[in-house]
Order: C-alpha cells, then structure tokens, then sequence
C-alpha cells in the first residue's frame, strides 16, 4: 500500500510507522489521519505484529492537528464529518501495544495522539503542549481528559490555559513519559523496547494493555475484579504453561502466541 503522508515498515515483529509531512511539522490532515487510521488497521489484522511504533521527524512528532484545513470548518461541518473521530479510536482502541517515539514538537493533537498510545519514549529535545487556546479553541482529542490523568489537574491546567510548551525533562517528571533518552538514541531505544514487548505473548501482552486501561474507566473494585478474572483466564493460555515451564527449565520461553 503507497500512502503519501505516512511511511510504513515492519522490523521483525514490530510494525514502524512514520508522520511525513515534513512541509507542515506532521500536521494531521485529514489525508494524514486517514492513512494513519488505515496503516493501523493492518497492522491489528497481521498476526505477524506483536508492537507498534508512531513516530514522526526529528524536529516533529506532530504540530497537531492541520490549522489551515481546520480554519475553514464550521461547528455543523464538524459535526457531520468528524475528521478525528475515526482515526483518534483507530489509535485509543489499537489492541495491540503502542509506543509513541517523540522527538521535536507534539503539540495540540500530536501530543493528544501520543497520549492515546501506551507509553511515550522521548528524545531530550521532545517538546510537548496543548496550545490551542491561542487559537481561540480547547484541545478537541482527549487532551483535557488524558493529559490530567498522565499529568495531574495541576500541570494540565497549566499547560492548557497557558498554552505554553513542557520540555522533555519535565514531561518526564510529570510522568506524561516512560523515558528521556539523546535525539540520536531514540529510535534504538524504542525498537528495543518494542522488540522486548513483540517477543512476549501477544494475547498475554493485549489483556495486560486492557486491564491497565481498564484502570482509568472503572473504580478499584471493579478493576481488581476485572485483572483477577482475566489473569485466571490466562491459565488456559499454552503460553503460560510454557512461559513457567520455561523458567523451571532455567531457559528462555517460546510463546506459541507471538
Ligand atoms: N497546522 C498546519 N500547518 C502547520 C502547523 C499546524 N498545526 N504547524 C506548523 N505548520 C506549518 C507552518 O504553517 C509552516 O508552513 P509554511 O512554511 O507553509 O508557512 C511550517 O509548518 C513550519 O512551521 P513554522 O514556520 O511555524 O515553524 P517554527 O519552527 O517557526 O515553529 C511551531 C514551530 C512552534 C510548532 C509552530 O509551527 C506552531 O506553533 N505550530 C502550531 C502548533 C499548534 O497550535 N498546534 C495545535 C493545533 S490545533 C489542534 O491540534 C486541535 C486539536 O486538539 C485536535
């Protein structure tokens, strides 16, 4: 499959795919969010992929969502064709796991697609912010909801009211990002972590991606239940099996499910 705003690669077991449009700091377009939805799509229906990869330039992971195709919609016009909808679901509800790799700006929609993956690796000149109010409008992917969650009311308040940009260092004391890493080991360090991840169970490694997002929909009880009740399903699982048979055996596991 061509596309033309995206690049696509597999690397093993994990499915890479690159924000291109250099032209516009990865701005998401709606050409952009269509082939990202897409390339997503089959990377989920390939059972040859256990992790996947979102990255975009150095300079840019995303500078959000496209201002100069959004300048000219109207309220009834969004509302009718949601140009984010599908793609931003596309991301959230990706089952396999999702590494965001960010370099340069995620800003706006990019930070909020960053957001939607499952954990964020970030090189030292990662930038991020939620600077639509200086466009007269509020963040419109999940920002006001995702970023408190990763951040706290504090720091989303913050950055959302002021607009200003948060550097790597303190996106990662904030806890937005799982590591800082130099520009130029940043897509070792991601690779290697998908690579780790890809060599795991898929179906373990999907149910531990759901249980962890169930944390943040239902309360304690509920969640405690819904993990005990999933682990127990997974002794069904010839990978658990293996997985302790393997340790037993003082040797590496070779999951079935991968
Ligand atoms: N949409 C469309 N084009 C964009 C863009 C965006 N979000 N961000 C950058 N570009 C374009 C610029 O217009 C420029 O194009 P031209 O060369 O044709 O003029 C090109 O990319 C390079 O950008 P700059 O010249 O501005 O680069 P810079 O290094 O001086 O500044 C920047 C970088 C600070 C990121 C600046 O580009 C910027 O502020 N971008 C907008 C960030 C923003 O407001 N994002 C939120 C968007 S709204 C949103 O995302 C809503 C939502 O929640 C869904």
């Amino acid at each position: 499959m061509a596309y033309k705003t995206i690049q696509v690669k597999t690397e093993g077991r994990v499915g890479v795919i690159t924000l291109n449009r250099p032209e516009a700091l990865n701005a998401l377009c709606d050409a952009l969010t269509g082939e990202l939805a897409e390339a997503l799509a089959a990377f989920e229906r390939d059972e040859d992929i256990g992790c996947v990869v979102l990255t975009g330039s150095r300079k840019a992971f995303a500078a959000g969502a496209d201002i100069k195709e959004l300048q000219s919609r109207d309220q009834v016009s969004l509302y009718l064709n949601d140009p984010f909808a599908q793609t931003w679901e596309s991301v959230a509800r990706f089952r396999k796991p999702i590494i965001a790799a960010v370099s340069g700006y995620a800003l706006g929609g990019g930070c909020e697609i960053a957001m939607m993956c499952d954990f964020i690796i970030a090189s030292e000149t990662a930038k991020f912010g939620q600077p639509e109010i200086n466009l007269g409008v509020m963040p419109g992917s999940g920002g006001t909801q995702r970023l408190p969650r990763a951040v706290g009311k504090a720091k989303a308040m913050d950055l959302c009211l002021t607009g200003r940009m948060m550097d790597a260092e303190e996106a990662e004391r904030a806890g937005l990002v799982s590591r800082v890493v130099p520009a130029d080991d940043l897509m070792d360090t991601v690779m290697e972590a998908a690579e780790a991840i890809a060599t795991k169970s898929l179906p373990v490694a999907m149910m531990t991606k759901e249980a962890i997002n169930r944390s943040f929909e239902v309360g304690l009880t509920e969640g405690v239940l819904f993990e005990r009740r999933v682990f127990q399903s997974q002794f069904s699982l010839e990978d658990q099996r293996e997985g302790m048979a393997a340790f037993a055996e003082k040797r590496a596991p070779h999951f079935k499910h991968r």
